[in-house]
């Protein structure tokens, strides 16, 4: 798909629908479009056709043989930046819908900072389909304007959406797959092929013989049981010098979770193949990175496993030793994502990294305290929770804060090792506080997205998030 910029003469293009979103009273540029085309915005508002509201539409056939439709969308001035982000889904959603082929945006000053890469964005997040048996028809949106400045800075913002758009569609398609063909090694194997033809792009895949040398026996303990291999991947982005430390993001991918031995009750069990989504939104930032170009140096680490029980799982009350040689009592099995988590985060050490974040379906509780709307973020640096925060709200890909508190984390004493698996209340707390023994040596957060990786229902499927959010940090951080 093609996103361009113009700003041409309305009389000289040539579309099959020309996009509009404007509320009651007309902006420049759609008051100028009005007065080319037979006031035909007007006329629809007049006749009570379109309403200007949030979540209205309305669609204008044969205004001129060059231009096919004009599609009114309802945008309301001053509107919160999320309504903003509604408006413009509504807009990208009928695009897709009524098959059309080329289409012109038009961009007026009732585009706030950051409303321009959401277009691109959400055009290819309606153009997502798991089961794309034919292609669908949109090839060219260009955004239109009478306003000349702006089109460069426009242009870059309606580019670099495109690629987070992308990025998000990466990390859906692996989400959305079943956990027979998205194993940890068809993982690795995206991630070589992300790699592939990318000199600044390093891809490295260990498998358990190597993992066994770095002792990273919590991380093994995981997939002990299962008929496919665990191997950790790392991808590492070069878009700046050497001599600028890396950012680093742990994703966790289990590619199914049973709960192994303290096994999963059926109802709903088929979504426990979105619990490596923390990893394939890594892959999705990676791919992202690549093609806008950003000056930052990220490595993306994945522990890919399949969390199964047999008679060779791990089971409650067995001990452990990871990586960073704390044993750890597992007492409930299906507390996974913190045991692959752990050892990924003590290799992330020897990186000497500005920031680590880790991004991990990782738990249930969290879905009790934000609902499935915001991602919980945790953080033992004030810095970098706030940088995050930021991120979330200028994405639209939100997150909130919750505590570590030291008090949470006397949950996690043991009598038979130096920390125990899981604690009682706060679950999302306790499991972040689990995490956080293991990076007392740099500045990390955790983003618990077990509530916004994937929506449930009819609409069952992976989200992309939290690709936004972390792409918009790393342009921050680029700056
Ligand atoms: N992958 C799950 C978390 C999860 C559960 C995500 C439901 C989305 C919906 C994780 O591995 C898990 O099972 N966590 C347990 C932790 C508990 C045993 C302390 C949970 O949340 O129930
Ligand atoms: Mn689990
Ligand atoms: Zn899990």
């Amino acid at each position: 798909m093609k996103f361009l910029t113009s700003h041409a003469d309305i009389n000289k293009i040539d579309t099959d629908a020309l996009v509009i979103l404007t509320d009651k009273v007309l902006s420049s540029s759609s008051k100028y479009i009005d007065d080319n085309l037979q006031n035909c915005i007007s006329k629809m508002l007049c006749e009570g056709d379109f309403t200007g509201k949030n979540g209205s539409s309305c669609v204008i056939r044969n205004v001129r043989p060059n231009i096919r439709r004009v599609i009114l969308v309802g945008k309301e001035k001053n509107c919160s930046f999320q309504k903003s982000i509604k408006a413009i889904e509504n807009a990208a959603m009928l695009l897709i819908k009524k098959y059309i082929n080329s289409a012109v945006w038009v961009i007026d000053e009732n585009y706030g900072s950051g409303e321009i890469e959401i277009i691109s964005r959400s055009i290819l997040q309606a153009n997502y389909s798991y089961k794309t048996i034919t292609k669908t028809n949109l090839e060219s949106v260009c955004l239109w304007s009478n306003d000349k400045e702006s089109m460069e800075s426009w242009s870059r913002d309606f580019k670099y959406g495109a690629a987070v758009g992308k990025g998000m569609n990466t990390c859906r398609h692996l989400g959305n797959m079943p956990a027979n063909l998205c194993t940890p090694r068809f993982l690795s194997e995206q991630a070589i092929s992300i790699a592939k033809n990318h000199d600044n792009v390093e891809v490295e895949i260990m498998d358990e013989a190597q993992l066994e040398k770095l002792k990273m026996m919590s991380l093994l303990s995981v997939g002990n049981a299962s008929e496919q291999k665990s191997n950790l991947i790392t991808l590492k982005y070069k878009g700046a010098s050497d001599d600028l430390k890396p950012i680093i993001l742990v994703g966790k991918a289990v590619t199914f979770d049973t709960g192994g031995i303290s096994l999963k009750p059926g109802r709903g069990m088929d979504e426990m193949k979105f619990d490596m989504c923390g990893g394939a939104s890594v892959l999705g930032v990676i791919s992202a990175l690549i093609e806008t170009k950003l000056p930052v140096n990220v490595i993306g680490l994945v522990p890919a496993v399949e969390n199964m029980p047999a008679g060779n799982a791990t089971k409650p009350g067995d001990v452990i030793e990871s990586m960073s040689g704390l044993t750890i009592e597992i007492l409930n099995t299906d507390a996974e994502g913190r045991l692959i988590l752990c050892d990924a985060l003590t290799y992330a050490n020897q990186f000497e990294p500005t920031y680590v974040i880790d991004i991990a379906t990782l738990t249930g509780a969290v879905i009790g305290a934000l609902g499935k709307l915001t991602t919980g973020m945790l953080s033992n640096n004030d810095e970098l929770a706030q940088l995050l925060l930021q991120s979330g709200t200028s994405s639209g890909d939100r997150a909130w804060q919750l505590p570590i508190w030291e008090e949470y984390d006397e949950q996690l004493e043991s009598n038979f090792a130096d920390v125990a698996n899981i604690g009682g209340e706060a679950g999302t707390i306790t499991a972040a506080c689990f995490l956080s023994r293991f990076t007392k040596q740099y500045k990390w957060a955790h983003l618990d997205i077990a509530g916004t990786a994937w929506v449930s229902g009819k609409k069952k499927g992976a989200t992309g998030r939290p690709v936004p959010l972390l792409m918009e940090f790393l342009k921050t951080q680029a700056c």
